[in-house]
């Protein structure tokens, strides 16, 4: 198995000419299929077997039933939940990852990749104003990145005297992931959701009003949302970061899809407060153009996530030197092993610079604000909400939920585009994420069109 021979040879050409093929030209290709379990089944349900199909046969099943049978999510007509573009220099670095199977949970294994992970990491804290104790790691994504900030959240609330026993109580708002339900039932907590203001956001004043002025002594952190999944709205981090600290309550902002918006100028206001926070998640693989999977989870104070998370085993070694450099990953997270998921976002910026990243941003939100405008100007479409990030949510005058559901198939299946319906104050809606700068305003008006 092991030895490269010829037939590896072989597949290496085609998967390699298939992978360039995808990096030059995104725009003339299907956005991807939903595959057919019968003809899935059919085309390989055989695949596992005692002999083996040969890397050739097996080369075949992938580039030709696996591959076009995954939603191509940086298509730049792919508008579905939040999608994901990749630049092509952070899926080369990705590609360097798997083929030198680097292993960094640990500095005396990876530390040529945890070097640049941590500078990465340190500009992402720079954006946030966290000061210079802060640190942290990349884990798969938002959802395990808003676990990991809890323990360590639950474990500073202990250490301090309060919380002694149970999973704790976190705060967030209605329009909040269900990552923090996911990641707080985990913990065996309890989760309170807290209404919003009129704009959907969480705000101090209705914290205290969810809370009845009267907080859980079991309280361990209240989560603020930076661009909530349905609206793409930034919770008032000001007020909810005054909050927390009156109190004394761990802060985690879940910026997992918004807080790249901090890069833009006209934008970075809405993040204001954002540097109280005691952690923050970040997606790159959403809107800092990097391959799944990856979440950069930032704490304030590395030593509050070491606390939590450091563990050890006298079959690993240490070679770390004490310096916020030479860390062990796994000790800031639920995890050892890892791939260094920060590499190729490190790799795409080192390659491109910030400049460049500011602008792709920006470019997002500048084609969010055209095609609101164009919502607008269509008498058979209504914006519901003005668009605070790049999420945009629109009704299609008379349609039920089944019209757009007929709608988001037919494109898919037709391989033209890739769009979710989602409810809104209880009724359908159409619901686009532009975090793609590859994507024009025809991409995203030829979808419009198809509404008339
Ligand atoms: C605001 C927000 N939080 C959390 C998550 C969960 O992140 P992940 O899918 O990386 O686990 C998402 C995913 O879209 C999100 O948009």
């Amino acid at each position: 198995m092991h030895p490269y021979d010829e037939k590896t040879e072989l597949a290496f050409q085609r998967i390699a000419a298939e992978i360039r093929h995808r990096l030059e030209e995104h725009a003339g290709q299907s956005v991807g299929k939903l595959g057919n379990l019968e003809a899935l089944r059919a085309a390989l349900g055989d695949s596992i077997s005692q002999q083996g199909l040969g890397v050739d046969r097996t080369t075949d099943l992938l580039l030709g039933e696996v591959v076009p049978h995954c939603i191509d999510q940086g298509h730049p007509r792919s508008f579905a939940a939040i999608p994901s573009a990749a630049t092509p220099a952070a899926t080369l670095c990705d590609l360097v990852i798997s083929a030198t199977n680097m292993f960094a949970g640990t500095w005396a294994s990876g530390s040529g990749a945890i070097f640049a992970e941590n500078q990465v990491l340190r500009w992402l804290a720079d954006l946030a104003g966290l000061p210079s104790t802060a640190g942290g790691t990349f884990v798969s994504g938002g959802t395990v990145g808003i676990l990991a900030a809890l323990i360590a959240a639950r474990h500073r609330t202990r250490r301090d005297g309060r919380c002694l026993a149970g999973g704790g109580v976190v705060a967030a708002s209605q329009e909040a992931h269900f990552a923090v339900d996911a990641a707080v039932a985990a913990m065996d907590g309890k989760i309170i959701r807290v209404p919003t203001d009129a704009t959907y956001r969480m705000t101090d004043h209705t914290l205290r009003e969810a809370l009845e002025n009267d907080l859980p002594a079991e309280t361990i952190a209240v989560v603020a949302t930076a661009g909530t999944p349905n609206l793409g709205v930034v919770d008032d981090l000001e007020s909810i970061a005054r909050f927390c600290r009156k109190h004394d309550i761990w802060l985690h902002v879940d910026g997992t899809y918004g807080f790249p918006a901090i890069l833009s100028a006209h934008h970075r206001s809405l993040f204001t407060g954002i540097e109280h926070a005691d952690s923050i998640s970040v997606d790159p693989h959403k809107w800092l153009f990097t391959p799944y999977d990856s979440c950069a989870l930032l704490y304030r104070d590395a030593d509050d996530a070491t606390a939590a998370h450091a563990w050890s085993g006298t079959y690993l070694g240490d070679d770390t030197c004490g310096t916020p450099e030479a860390i062990d990953p796994k000790d800031f997270a639920l995890h050892l092993s890892r791939r260094p998921r920060g590499l190729p976002l490190w790799f795409s910026i080192a390659s491109h610079g910030t400049d460049a990243y500011r602008r792709a941003v920006a470019a997002s939100l500048d084609l969010t604000r055209r095609v609101a405008e164009e919502i607008d100007r269509r008498e058979e479409l209504e914006l519901l909400i003005p668009p605070a990030l790049s999420v945009i949510l629109f009704r299609r005058r008379d349609w039920s939920m089944t019209d757009y559901q007929n709608l988001s198939r037919s494109l898919r299946d037709s391989g033209k585009a890739w769009f979710l319906p989602t409810e809104f104050e209880e009724t359908a809606a159409a619901r686009f994420a532009l975090i793609n700068p590859q994507t024009r305003f025809e991409d995203v008006s030829a979808v419009l069109d198809a509404m008339r």
